[in-house]
């Protein structure tokens, strides 16, 4: 049987490890995942969110080597998301609580998902509920990052559940930040605010800032993915704060395809060009990366240059993917260019710049394009494209 683990004096982490997810819905996790579900073992025994479907054995082993499930009486649902909801019915099924919370749009969305009536009992921010010696209180966290999420704070133990903030798509079994290596789980953390958090950054900024008014500073942080902070909680709460603030560093993207190398001997003179004028510069062909790690690439960045080749008079499928998905994580601040090579029609390289226009990117210099393969002045051109970004972005940082 699985086991639960000792997190703290009461509390257990009953969750689930995913080690082979690779997709998250459209999201590439190459280190897998974990599903972060929560047992409180006081008067009231209390679980906090539940797992995947697929892993609901999993949990119930789990809670099983610590407490017969049927003695638990109350659920908290602190996110409808199926990651963490998907156990719930089949949960409350077997275990029968006393009651579940959920915030009130947590009950409506959970209504949405499952299609009947769960009882739900709503959680409203600064509601608190005593489950023996130690009470629970809720925070609603709309839109961090679905408008259903909500946090769980166990005041005595002093611990936040944070639902999906301050997680991470890594699978691991060492439960704690101090267990883990930096240099691995570093990406991860930033790949995931990058690519769940990032669109919800001013809302973030908002509830920091409330959590330092109040003086909150929990003694673990757990969410719902990744590991729990207990040596420096702080860590990544400062990380979010950076993260959220968006401050570009002297960095440009490029994010291209080609189908017979024309653009892509455009991208790399416009990357030397870049090299030469002092930017660091990430290249990111979408026939060998996935959208999420351009997300991640485009975190810290000042400038984003998207270059395709025309085909069928549109431009190429792998950029219309990562362009329509970046579009949704809605970054601030970039400047940037289109580029690209195409046969008889160029018009969907304009297009492409008209694309870049509506994700709020300022196209700062004049789209280039060639008909098929670049000669000396297209490619010149293209250096100079480089060239010139990298001074705007240097008068952008104040370099
Ligand atoms: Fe981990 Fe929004 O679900």
């Amino acid at each position: 049987m699985m086991q639960a683990v000792k997190i703290s004096d009461k509390v257990y982490w009953v969750g689930a490890i995913d080690w082979n997810l690779r997709d998250f819905h459209g999201y590439a996790t190459h280190r897998g995942t974990t599903y972060n579900a929560y047992l409180i073992l006081d008067d009231k025994p209390t679980l906090i969110d539940t797992v995947k479907k697929e892993f609901y054995d999993e949990m119930m082993q789990r809670i099983q080597s610590v407490i017969d499930p049927q003695k638990i009486e109350i659920i908290i649902s602190n996110h409808a998301e199926l990651d963490h909801a998907g156990s719930l019915v089949q949960t409350m099924a077997t275990v029968k609580p006393q009651a579940v919370y959920a915030s009130i749009m947590g009950a409506k969305n959970l209504t949405a998902h499952f299609h009947q009536d769960l009882h739900i009992k709503i959680a409203k921010t600064g509601d608190r509920i005593n489950i023996g010696e130690d009470t629970i209180c809720f925070t609603e966290a709309r839109m961090l990052h679905w408008p259903d999420s909500m946090f769980s704070y166990l005041e005595r133990e002093n611990i936040l559940f944070s639902n999906d903030v301050f997680g991470m798509h890594y699978a691991t079994n060492r439960l704690f930040d101090d267990e883990n290596d930096s240099k691995e789980w570093f990406p991860e953390a930033a790949k995931y605010y990058a690519n769940i958090v990032l669109p919800y950054s001013d809302i973030v900024l908002r509830f920091l800032e409330q959590i330092k008014k109040i003086g909150l500073s929990p003694h673990l942080i757990a969410p719902d993915h990744g590991f729990i902070w207990r040596k420096n909680p702080s860590e990544i709460v400062n990380l979010y704060e950076k993260w959220a603030q968006q401050k570009p560093t002297n960095k440009a993207v490029i994010i291209y395809d080609t189908m017979w190398g024309s653009t892509e001997k455009i991208a790399r003179q416009i990357a030397d060009g870049l090299s030469a004028g002092g930017a660091t510069v990430k290249m990111l062909s979408m026939h060998q990366n996935d959208r999420s790690q351009a997300a991640l690439e485009l975190l810290d960045s000042a400038a984003l240059l998207v270059g395709s080749p025309v085909l069928n008079n549109q431009i190429f499928p792998s950029l219309a993917d990562v362009l329509c998905y970046l579009k949704g994580l809605r970054k601030k601040g970039l400047i940037g260019a289109a580029f690209g090579s195409y046969g008889w029609n160029g018009a969907p390289i304009d297009e492409l710049a008209t694309t870049l226009q509506s994700m709020q990117v300022e196209l700062t210099v004049p789209t280039l394009k060639t008909m098929f393969v670049p000669d000396e002045t297209i490619l010149q051109k293209g250096r100079e494209m480089g060239l010139e970004m990298s001074r705007q972005i240097a008068a952008k940082l104040n370099l």
